[in-house]
């Protein structure tokens, strides 16, 4: 049985087209794998604490140093990095905040990147661990940047592409919704995309 691990950062609940576009992802999703799960991990509905100083200790310390405090401080990152390695696919949303990611999903990722679990360094290099598990991402914005003097100031999508290819992971798609001010054109690059979401999965099936 296929797993699709699905990961929601807007701090919308109601109204978000970040979260929209991917309940359309998962219908598609399950439509074509019936049988399959959904993990619906929302960073919101279930928050993620800050990363702890123990959690850095935890993360750089040998086995035999570990104490109770780093295991403890290390145990939602056991759970999260388990989670998503048991997942066939993973699925991303992910609102713009102040020109980057936000804050409830940067602080999910500051649990699962690490060292000798996600990713590893060799010769000063760093190799992922996640055997390019497929990943999904939708990214939605207000502004409009692509082919804009505003694409310099686009941090959301390189940061997220990077940190998950960093991870081992392959970016299947990347699905960028701009200009949600203008419900015209959100509306408009909205169908664009859910015709990419059916494309992806018209060649599945
Ligand atoms: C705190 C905050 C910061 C934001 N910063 C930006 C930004 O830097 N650039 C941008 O284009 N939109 C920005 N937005 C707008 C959101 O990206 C936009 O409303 C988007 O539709 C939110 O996703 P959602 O509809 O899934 O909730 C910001 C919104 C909030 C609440």
């Amino acid at each position: 049985m296929k797993t699709l691990l699905r990961i929601d950062s807007s701090l919308r609940t109601e109204g978000s087209y970040s979260r929209n576009l991917a309940d359309y992802f998962q219908t598609m999703w399950k439509t074509v794998n019936p049988a399959g799960k959904v993990i619906h991990r929302d960073l919101v509905k279930k928050e993620i604490p800050h990363i702890t100083n123990s959690t850095i200790a935890g993360f750089y310390a040998a086995k035999e140093d570990n104490t109770s405090e780093t295991v403890k401080a290390t145990a939602l990152s056991d759970e999260l990095i388990a989670e998503l390695k048991s997942s066939d696919e993973v699925l991303i949303s992910s609102p713009m905040y102040n020109c980057s990611i936000a804050s409830t999903l940067k602080a999910y990722i500051d649990y699962v990147f690490r060292i000798n679990h996600t990713f590893q360094y060799v010769n000063n290099e760093c190799h992922g661990l996640l055997n390019n598990k497929k990943v999904f991402i939708i990214t939605v914005k207000v502004g409009l940047f692509k082919g804009t003097k505003m694409e310099r100031y686009e941090f959301q999508n390189p940061y997220l592409k990077s940190v998950l290819e960093l991870m081992g992971m392959k970016v299947e798609y990347l699905l960028s919704l701009e200009g949600t001010s203008n419900r015209e054109i959100a509306e408009k690059n909205k169908t664009t995309i859910e015709n990419t979401i059916n494309s992806i999965f018209s060649i599945k099936m």
